[in-house]
């Protein structure tokens, strides 16, 4: 049994967040959901057990009261990391992604991610509408986040070679590319979240593979 931490940022993929939890357990690991701010707006935690849902709130205790740091508070974001043996990010969407790449840390996920030590697996998937995909930058990040994580990667100039490089490389990033679907705002095209499934199996193969 592994500790898997998963990230969910504010994609409209984010409704399958539950599923998604449910299919990463049924594996037979402990899961967290470290959800940003604007991912909370698509799924509903109600019921889950105490400490499975983490949010930014978590990381600045008592804030909201006016009070400040107390030199025993533990600094979540480094305790998660700590814990986590692997992190799925979930949706992956363009804002989360452009933060990774530019190595950004401004809510409890990127302080995970920019604190992650490389040599453990990520696994990403990337969910955003067709244009926003299609755009030069995600191209630009995504293949910036693969250097990051070792992967060779010449002057790819377009995003499926980035994708190809990274999968060839084997190495702790994952990228578990997105679908073409009707997607939410109605255009049909590439960008849909991968299946609840497919993201299961690359987290499996990814802790298989350390
Ligand atoms: C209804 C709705 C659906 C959205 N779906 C997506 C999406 O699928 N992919 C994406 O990249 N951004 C999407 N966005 C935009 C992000 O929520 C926005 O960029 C947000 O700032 C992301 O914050 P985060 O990366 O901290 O979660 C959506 C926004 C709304 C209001």
């Amino acid at each position: 049994m592994s500790n898997i931490l998963l990230g969910v940022t504010g994609s409209v993929a984010a409704i399958k967040t539950p599923e998604l939890l449910t299919a990463l357990r049924a594996r037979g690991h402990e899961v967290r959901v470290v959800a940003t701010r604007a991912a909370l707006y698509f799924f509903d935690p109600t019921g889950w057990p105490d400490g499975t849902l983490v949010t930014d709130d978590d990381e600045w205790p008592r804030r909201g009261a006016g009070e400040r740091y107390q030199r025993e508070d533990p600094v979540l974001h480094i305790e998660l990391r700590r814990w986590a043996d692997a992190l799925v990010i979930a949706p992956l969407d363009a804002n989360t992604l452009g933060k990774l790449a530019a190595g950004l840390a401004d809510n409890c996920l990127t302080c995970v991610a920019r604190a992650w030590d490389v040599r453990r697996p990520v696994i990403v998937a990337p969910a955003m509408n067709t244009h926003m995909w299609e755009h030069p930058a995600t191209r630009r990040q995504l293949a910036q986040l693969a250097a990051d994580y070792g992967v060779p990667i010449a002057q790819e100039n377009d995003v499926d070679a980035v994708l190809a490089a990274t999968q060839a490389h084997r190495g702790t990033l994952t990228i578990v590319p997105p679908q073409v679907k009707e997607l939410a705002c109605g255009d049909v095209g590439l960008g849909a979240m991968a299946d609840v499934e497919a993201i299961a199996l690359a987290m499996q193969a990814a802790l298989n593979s350390v």
